[in-house]
């Protein structure tokens, strides 16, 4: 078979390394994929960096459409970033009925539905591994290797540069200044970091994560996003006495009334497989009623594990190329026809257990009080302990049962309101994964 013809939007962190793991494994990947893959064009911001470290057979712009438009490529592998540009250039490729694999999570979560039934209506492949979960094949795994399941719920830590940062400041002391920067040097973070430590790149990842396990449409705008800016250490110690680890999850979860998709710090426990993933590592647990647990773990971000991702994507479509576009695997795991309009669940119907801290006057009568106030909200309280704090303060710490969130928060409304409470009520949710 003649060589499948490869154009690349983008030569940075990712696009580099998918030249790389190309070039370096061109044998080996042949021998799977059935023939060879060879990049023809590359579009860039920098001509002459891009230059000189592709030399002069590989057509080289600053323009993407270039890339897009060329006569010989089959596929267009997207590896930019970004929503405005690269969505015009995914949607170029689609309206000339060339492939398409992407790194960009962000795009998708946002723009997914439109690009799948585009390429749904041309007959081409939108295949998207390394958006989520870096190196770690956990789109191939929900979307084929579980499709036997009924998914019951997706939890894990999807973003690199959050749990680099929590890793380092929690094992090395470092400031989360420092941990940042050195994850932005390491190729970790995206263009605009805030994305990482706001929580909303693991946003993007886990809407896609929701619809590929129970077969929804993207629906980010319907996520709930927390980061870990606001994350105290004191909290984070106060977890560690009580038996867990702060770690920044995803979770997505099917139940009768619909799907909870939300992203913020949470309490895990100690000696539980998530809290033991440190740096840049992911990992993401799958539920299915029949399969049970599993766990998949790995490289989350970086040059050469995200490249396995998008070659894998590159090798899958090579395979498929002759193969009816109707008989292929779908792109979000279920029939483009069989999508299903379950809702998103806001925020305060979901369930969880919670990790309260509150800063108070030091004297009797105040645990009553706070203690009346969950009781009446229903709310059984699991453990609580009491640390001294400034002169005549202490922070009161209660770990909680099983609660709804709408409860949480009107309960946490009433205790803020107490005259002895001294600073903001700290919340954080806890999640036993079992
Ligand atoms: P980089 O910033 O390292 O690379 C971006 C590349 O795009 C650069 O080569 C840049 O050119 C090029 N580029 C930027 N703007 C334009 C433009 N207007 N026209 C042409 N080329 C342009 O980003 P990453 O490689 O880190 O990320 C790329 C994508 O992969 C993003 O969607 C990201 O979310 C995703 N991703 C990243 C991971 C990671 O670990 N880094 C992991 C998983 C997904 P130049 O080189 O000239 O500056
Ligand atoms: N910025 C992302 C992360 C890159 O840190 O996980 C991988 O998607």
């Amino acid at each position: 078979m003649s060589p499948i013809k490869v154009g690349l939007l983008g030569f940075g962190v990712v696009g580099g390394g998918t030249w790389k793991v190309l070039t370096q494994n061109a044998d080996e990947i042949a021998r799977r994929a059935g023939c060879h893959i060879e990049v023809v064009a590359v579009a860039v911001r920098d001509l002459e960096k891009a230059r000189g470290l592709l030399g002069d057979d590989i057509a080289i712009s600053t323009d993407g459409m270039d890339v897009v438009n060329h006569p010989d490529i089959d596929i267009v592998v997207e590896l930019v970033g970004g929503e405005t540009l690269a969505k015009d250039w995914i949607m170029q490729a689609i309206a000339q009925g060339k492939h398409v694999v992407t790194a960009n999570k962000a795009l998708l979560a946002l723009h997914g539905n439109e690009i799948f039934a585009a390429a749904h209506d041309k007959g081409v492949m939108v295949a998207f591994e390394a958006a989520v979960a870096g190196g770690i094949p956990i789109v191939k795994s929900i979307r084929e290797g579980l499709t036997a399941n009924r998914i019951e719920w997706v939890a894990g830590i999807i973003n690199g540069t959050t749990n680099f940062i929590l890793s380092e400041m929690r094992s090395h002391g470092v400031s989360f200044a420092e941990a940042l920067a050195d994850a932005q040097r390491l190729g970790y973070a995206e263009a605009d970091p805030t994305f990482d430590i706001e929580g909303v790149d693991a946003a993007h990842k886990l809407t896609l994560l929701s619809s590929l396990a129970f077969g929804v449409p993207v629906q980010f705008d319907a996520a709930h996003i927390e980061g870990i800016t606001t994350l105290a250490a004191e909290d984070i110690s106060h977890a560690e006495r009580l038996g867990y680890t702060v770690k920044l999850l995803g979770i997505t979860r099917r139940r009768s009334d619909g799907i909870e998709l939300r992203v913020h710090p949470t309490l895990v426990p100690a000696e539980s497989l998530l809290a033991n993933v440190q740096g840049a590592m992911n990992a993401v647990m799958v539920h299915g009623d029949a399969v049970g647990s599993t766990v998949y773990y790995g490289a989350g971000a970086g040059e050469l594990p995200t490249a396995s991702a998008v070659v894998a994507d590159l090798v899958d479509v090579a395979r498929l190329l002759t193969a009816d576009h109707v008989h292929r695997v779908p792109y979000l795991a279920f029939q483009q026809n069989a999508m299903a309009d379950t809702p998103i669940l806001p925020m305060s119907e979901v369930l969880s257990s919670y990790y309260l801290r509150l800063r108070v006057e030091d004297r009797p009568g105040v645990l009553a009080d706070v203690s009346r106030i969950l009781a009446q909200a229903h709310i059984s309280i699991g453990s609580m302990f009491q640390e001294p704090a400034n002169d005549g303060e202490a922070d009161i710490i209660f770990l909680t049962h099983e609660a709804r969130e709408g409860s949480i928060d009107l309960a946490i409304e009433q205790i803020q309101r107490l005259e002895f409470v001294r600073s903001k009520l700290t919340r954080l949710r806890v999640e036993n994964l079992g």
